[in-house]
């Protein structure tokens, strides 16, 4: 065994280390600062020893892997002389870095580890001049719940020193172990964890069946983390035709394009899709492989429909849910299509605030088997993240049990169970101070404005969203504002906690109608959407007329 030299270096604590909706993000030159990276996993090191490791760290294992963007490995060399020096017993790292975040969590639960970091700012630009992320994920697999990133918080405002060791740069691209001291470093195959939950939860063979009948898909990688999945499962395993995962080699700049998919970012996968030639089926996964975007032929599939879509079919069409669901859940801003599936199922819809952490406990303590948000993020109990391969392979499970179209899917279960119109409109970019006075305004307003009118509407209620978490009895407060409509439209308006520069509004519009889903939504949602702006006075502000995106 290496004798290690132990550096202990004094620091001092950085401003605004605080993790947000999905752990601490930032413009990579502020993680490329001298001690940056160090006094945040310090932070996370101090934080879970006090919890998790009283006796300290030597049985315990530590998971690390990113989405390979720009610092991933530098990042992950710093982490393990870090891990080493705070004495973890083993180290898990992806191989090449490399571990998409469902991976993660499977690695986490698969391998009994006490918790993992993350480096990822997901579906964020990737490069010097882009963003970068790292999100610690506990013992269940999930990210950290509040409770713990504000103990994070809290010591990355008290840091004085940080530990590490005296080592060269662990060799990433070879699989195996190497003692750096007392720590053992495993350099551990990327793909293997998370294959073998797939393979326990779908049927391979009634997928490999649908590509030998000639069913043709697109994956699109965006050269984020999920090519090297995507290829071994579909193309390797299912017996999809090479070529089918397109931009599939992670890069550092994920190709200079926004990993975000959807039907902006997404749009060499969208235009494939609308072509007379177009495939039966596409989809496309963000930067860190969390989030999921479906497509038909020249059809989308919103995520608030694909969550309702996949937890109708799911008992039915997929082994691993033959039991029934337990629940489902939604965050709150997502549309209301699952809330019927679940009735129909007879189970309970948890409402939670926007954010992955808030579905831990109730995945943990059985409560729901299924959840989903409107940001193209779909999920379930076999990990603690949101998985975009995941829904894939639910998709590719429902299109091989009931050998329809993706478009004929959607619509049968909008003449079920009616249709929930729906998009979001952000507003990316604004200034910060006059965008949180604006929702303080309109938080102000909220107690008055019942039964006043928005458009030809009137509103039936508004508040402020606040949640208990059935569990932990842990409240959560001011996460989102709401005004129902007596016309069963909803509109919810909160800002972003993942963005990095100045503030994003997010606001979320929904009509449900029991119309069969033929109605043209650009119809149905534009009123709402005009009469909104009024109502924030977005263009006397922010001289907006117009949203940045709308999904
Ligand atoms: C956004 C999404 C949210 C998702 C999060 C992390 O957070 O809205 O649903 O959980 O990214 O992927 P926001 O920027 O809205 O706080
Ligand atoms: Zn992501």
């Amino acid at each position: 065994m290496d004798k290690l030299n132990i550096a202990v270096v004094a620091t001092k604590p950085f401003d605004g280390q605080r993790p947000g909706t999905s752990g601490l993000r930032k413009k990579t030159r502020v993680f490329m600062q001298p001690c940056y990276v160090e006094n945040f996993v310090q932070s996370v090191f101090n934080a879970v020893r006090e919890t998790d490791a009283p006796a300290g760290f030597e049985q315990e294992t530590l998971v690390v892997g990113g989405d390979g963007r720009y610092f991933n490995r530098e990042a992950i060399q710093t982490i393990i002389r870090m891990a080493a020096a705070n004495g973890w017993g083993r180290v898990l790292v992806g191989r090449g870095g490399i571990l998409s975040t469902p991976a993660v969590s499977a690695t986490i639960r698969r391998r009994k580890a006490t918790g993992g970091l993350v480096l990822s700012a997901s579906h964020n630009p990737g490069g010097i001049n882009e963003d970068f992320g790292i999100k610690y994920n506990i013992r269940n697999g999930g990210p950290a719940p509040e409770s713990v990133t504000e103990r994070i918080y809290a010591e990355t405002q008290k840091i004085t020193e940080y530990r590490t060791v005296e080592h060269t740069d662990i060799d990433l691209e070879k699989e195996g172990s190497v003692a750096l001291g007392a720590t053992e470093v495993v350099v551990i195959d990327s793909l293997a964890d998370y294959t073998a939950v797939m393979e326990e939860l779908f049927d391979f063979k009634q997928l490999y069946a649908l590509f030998q009948s000639g069913f043709r898909m697109l994956f699109d990688a965006m050269s984020a983390v999920t090519g090297p999945y995507a290829r071994s499962i579909l193309e390797e395993r299912l017996g999809a035709p090479r070529g089918t995962v397109i931009n599939g080699t992670p890069l550092e700049d994920f190709g200079g394009h926004h990993p975000d998919p959807n039907m902006v970012h997404a749009h060499e996968l969208v235009e494939r899709m609308s072509a007379s030639d177009a495939p039966d089926f596409g989809a496309a996964c963000d930067g860190d492989g969390d989030r999921n975007l479906i497509l038909g032929r020249g059809f989308f599939v919103t995520p608030g429909d694909s969550l309702a879509i996949i937890a109708d079919h799911a008992p039915r069409v997929i082994p691993g849910y033959r039991a029934g669901l337990k629940g489902v859940a939604r965050s709150m801003p997502t549309s209301t299509a699952v809330d019927r599936v679940a009735e129909s199922l007879g189970i309970t819809c948890y409402e939670t605030p926007t954010g992955w952490k808030f579905f831990g406990n109730l995945l943990d303590a059985g409560l729901c088997t299924m959840c989903g948000e409107e940001s193209f993020g779909t999920g379930s109990d076999h990990v603690r993240e949101k998985d975009g391969l995941w829904a894939v392979l639910c998709w590719l499970s429902i299109l091989a049990a009931t050998r329809k179209s993706v478009k004929e899917v959607v619509e049968e279960h909008w003449q079920r169970f009616g249709r929930s119109y729906y998009q979001r409109h952000d507003y990316e970019a604004l200034e910060a101070a006059p965008a949180a006075e604006m929702i303080a305004e309109l938080r102000e307003q909220l107690s008055f404005l019942k039964g006043t009118s928005i458009g030809e509407s009137t509103v039936a209620s508004a508040d402020d969203f606040s949640y208990t978490d059935p569990v932990d009895g842990s409240t959560s407060t001011h996460q989102g504002l709401r005004i129902f409509l007596e016309d069963g439209s909803r509109i919810v308006f909160r800002l972003s906690g993942t963005g990095t520069e100045g503030a994003t509004l997010r606001i979320y519009l929904e009509r449900f109608a029991q119309d069969g889903g033929t109605s043209d939504i650009e119809q149905v949602l534009a009123p709402l959407a005009r009469d909104v702006r009024a109502l924030l006075k977005l263009n006397e502000r922010f001289k907006r007329e117009e949203p940045t995106v709308i999904t």
